[in-house]
């Protein structure tokens, strides 16, 4: 009797001891003379539970964990290929209640395939949406995309199809397709799970993007700290392009297109779209004037479509299942799904796709269990640096573009990070601002000079010199920095420091916001 086990080469998994628990499961069972299969799937996206190994059985994938090394021989004492109880023994995975309460959609496949099996894929639903759109022409792509109502996942919420549509009407010998792969806001990982997990779906969601528009090249962008996504997507590209997905005849089209992964500078602001043009031309990545668009003017001078890899990994399940199917999950604007990234003092950390719509407050207590430290929440920043703290009382706040607009937060990629009654706000006020000192570009005087010198005023605050004198100086310096910063790093970083002014004055030192905030 042969067994198949899963056991994850996702880097979160591979940090808790992956690695030693596949190897150990290989030794005893050559020990015990068990014809085991080990198969290195993507992560599940439960955190606390990595590494979760998992057995194929009758019945379905049994899960255990968190599994080490030293449990393995307990494991198969406990017969654990045939899915018998242990103290890890978890139970049916599809059962586990935080996967189960999932809409799991770009996410599919993350755990459960072989990342890099062309046949898994293919078995799985892999490429029916690329299929489906080379059965269409460039303009009817593109419509379906804007019906199914996607919107960028990297940040902004653009509406994808318009963007496409933008560079589709453009002419040119020659346009490009970008990914923006640099994910650096704090607690986020969705884009890094996506390509160790499932690499073929955002091969598939690009190479439908070329077709669309009419582009022949493209480039993953990637994030420097991120060496395994980048080992198994140049393998998954090797692979797609001898299987024919990708090269001079996608799928026998006559159609060509042909991917790069290009290793980013290790900066925040790389991921900035046209800093990320920069970098990728081999420049310093510092941020250009718009207009003109991207889409018209972008990499190389050239017409080119920049998304997200959740944005690009959403697309192929819209061309598979139509956009009607996706567009029927979510609320108002914002439809479809979002992986949310639940992060910081948070007990159940981890990955939850969820269509928009569900409020924070069921995100951080139903599915993160509440903080890690058993202490109340008292903060959750959500959207990365630039997004704004939100106090308990916007807790019920549905997780819909627009809603966190009109609070002057955003969702951004989904990243949510939570703080327990411990936090001193202020001091995270600082921290924003050193941040942008760090990593601003220096292009413009605002942002530049403007965040250096927010450290000094918070830190004066903090010291308690001239409170109410610097309170009022720190508000104007936001508002220039708002209204004066060329994007949105210097733009929106007084969104942190305001909503934690305006929503925490205690940790200032003051009683209540001395003025209505323009942001948060
Ligand atoms: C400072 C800064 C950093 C950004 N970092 C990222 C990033 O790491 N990944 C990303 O996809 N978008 C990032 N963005 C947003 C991009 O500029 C751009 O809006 C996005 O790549 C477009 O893709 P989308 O429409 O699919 O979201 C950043 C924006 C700013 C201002
Ligand atoms: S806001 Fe900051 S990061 Fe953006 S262009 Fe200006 S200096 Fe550069």
């Amino acid at each position: 009797m042969s067994y198949t086990v899963y056991v994850p080469a996702d880097s979160a998994a591979l940090s808790v001891g992956a690695e030693s628990v596949a190897q150990a499961l290989t030794r005893e069972a050559a020990t015990r003379g068990a014809q085991v299969r080990v198969v290195r799937n993507g992560s599940r996206g439960l955190f606390w539970l990595e590494p979760l190994v998992e057995v194929a059985t009758p019945r379905g994938r049994v899960a255990y964990g968190p599994v080490t090394a030293e449990d393995v021989p307990s494991l198969f004492e406990a017969n654990f290929l045939e899915g018998g109880a242990h103290r890890l023994h978890l139970g049916l995975t599809e059962d586990i209640a935080y996967l189960q309460r999932q809409e799991r959609h770009t996410f599919a496949r993350v755990g459960i395939t072989d990342p890099l099996s062309l046949e898994d894929y293919a078995a799985h639903g892999g490429w029916n949406g690329l299929k489906n759109a080379l059965e269409l022409a460039g303009k009817d792509i593109v419509e379906n995309l804007i019906e199914s109502g996607l919107r960028g996942r990297g940040g902004a919420a653009f509406p994808a199809g318009i963007k496409w549509r933008t560079a589709l009407a453009a002419t040119a010998e020659q346009k490009y397709i970008a990914c923006n792969a640099d994910e650096g806001d704090s607690g986020t990982y969705s884009d890094r799970m996506i390509m160790e997990g499932d690499p073929f779906v955002l091969i598939e969601g690009m190479t439908i993007a070329a077709i669309a528009v009419g582009a022949t090249r493209g480039y993953i962008y990637l994030r420097s700290e991120y060496p395994h996504a980048e080992h198994v997507l140049n393998q998954a590209i090797a692979k797609a392009s001898a299987g024919g997905f990708l090269g001079n005849d996608v799928l026998g089209s006559g159609k060509a297109f042909h991917l790069e992964v290009r290793r980013g500078a290790g900066a925040y602001i790389c991921g900035e779209e046209t800093a990320m043009l920069e970098s990728l031309e081999g420049k310093r990545g510092m941020v250009r004037f718009k207009p003109p668009l991207p889409a018209i003017e972008g990499l190389f001078g050239k017409p080119t479509v920049i998304n997200n890899v959740i944005t690009f990994a959403s697309v192929p399940i819209i061309f598979d299942k139509g956009h009607a199917h996706y567009r029927d999950f979510g609320m108002g604007r914002s439809r479809g799904t979002l992986p949310f990234q639940l992060a910081g003092n948070i007990k159940h950390g981890g990955l939850v796709e969820k269509a928009f719509g569900l409020t924070l407050r069921e995100l951080l207590y139903d599915y993160g269990g509440g903080s890690a430290s058993g202490r109340p929440i008292r903060a959750v920043q959500v959207g990365g640096p630039l997004g704004a703290f939100l106090p308990e009382s916007q807790f019920d706040t549905p997780l819909d573009y627009e809603a966190f607009a009109k609070l002057g937060a955003m969702i951004g990629h989904g990243g949510v990070v939570a703080f327990d009654d411990t936090v001193d706000m202020a001091r995270m006020a600082r921290y924003a601002m050193e941040f942008c000192s760090i990593e601003s570009c220096g292009k413009c005087t605002p942002c530049r000079i403007g965040s250096t010198r927010g450290v000094e005023v918070v830190e004066r605050i903090m010291r308690g010199e001239q409170r109410e004198g610097n309170i009022t100086l720190l508000r104007d310096l936001c508002e220039t920095m708002i209204d004066g910063s060329l994007c949105a790093m210097g733009g929106m970083t007084p969104f942190p420091v305001l909503s934690a002014l305006n929503h925490f004055p205690e940790d200032f030192g003051i009683k209540a916001a001395s003025k209505p905030a323009k942001a948060a």
